[in-house]
């Protein structure tokens, strides 16, 4: 099944800058956790044991958090404070985590392809851990993953968004195929909110069949100069078929300030046992 989650995580997250400057966006917690750690949990509930991450400079604060930090581990080792390490630590162990980097960041689609040497020919994951995601009784991967199992085709998560703000996303236009799942016949990305085709807008979590790979070699760069995966959804919707997913759960925008706040408070109420 689908065994591997590739992270996009090479952007230069200019939304959030200064804090973006020596500290890769993904590592920006949300209370006590970076927003990486959030995803790597989310596709291990998935039944995920691979996550492949792609890095860029100014990136390696990820692979060290994703490693034992010896020295830490000696002064911790026997304190009251021991347990706090513990939760990283059974990750760490479930799982394994290779990277590679994008040497240009020319855009989501060519960060993927850039995943192609640690995919390689299987369906995978996708997500982008900036997009902080909490399915209602399962998590958002897992409910995509139980879709693609049915239907064996990529599959994007959508959500309703209202039109000031649709112009931030990629937007599908689509037939429904069953409760909460469409068919999509077309995608744009970052449309005026009068060009939109619909309100159902894409958030970071995809499950992609592989002939992506040679879809995204063909696509030229499109809005903003880049190389958007949305146009190789596109191509891949007319060709065979992607499916727009409506998630059970909440998402965070956690590359904008406002949905980074936003976060940090739902997740706090979380943390004190109040949500
Ligand atoms: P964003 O559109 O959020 O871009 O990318 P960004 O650079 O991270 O942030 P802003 O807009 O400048 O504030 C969506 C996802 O795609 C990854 C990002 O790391 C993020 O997870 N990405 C984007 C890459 O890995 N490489 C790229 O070239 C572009």
């Amino acid at each position: 099944m689908i065994k591997k989650c590739l992270f996009p995580a090479a952007g230069y997250g200019t939304r959030f800058l200064p804090a973006t400057k020596a500290i890769p966006k993904e590592m920006l917690p949300i209370v006590n956790k970076p927003l990486i750690q959030y995803g790597v949990e989310e596709a291990i509930e998935a039944g995920i044991d691979t996550m492949a991450i792609i890095t860029g400079r100014g990136k390696r604060a990820i692979e060290d958090h994703f490693d034992i930090s010896y020295e830490l581990e000696h002064q911790i080792k026997g304190t009251s404070k021991e347990y706090l390490l513990e939760e990283i630590r059974s990750l760490i162990n479930s799982c394994t985590f290779t990277y590679t980097r994008q040497k240009e960041m020319k855009g989501l689609g060519h960060a993927v392809l850039t995943g192609e040497v640690l995919i390689g020919n299987e369906p995978f994951a996708v997500i982008l851990a900036d997009d902080l995601c909490e399915g209602e009784n399962e998590g958002v991967l897992k409910q995509m993953i139980e879709l693609y199992k049915k239907y064996r085709c990529s599959i994007v998560a959508v959500m309703e968004v209202e039109k000031e703000h649709i112009h931030k996303y990629g937007v599908v236009e689509t037939k429904n195929l069953e409760d909460d799942v469409y068919i999509v016949s077309n995608m744009i990305e970052k449309p005026k909110s009068e060009e939109a085709p619909s309100n159902l807008a894409v958030i970071g979590r995809y499950i992609l069949t592989p002939d992506i790979f040679e879809i995204l070699k063909e696509t030229k760069p499109g809005a903003g100069g880049e190389i958007q995966l949305t146009d190789a959804l596109k191509t891949q919707a007319q060709n065979s078929m992607v499916l727009a997913y409506k998630f059970k759960g909440k998402r965070f925008d956690c590359g904008s300030v406002e949905g980074f706040v936003e976060a940090t408070n739902y997740f706090y109420n979380k943390f004190l046992g109040n949500n």
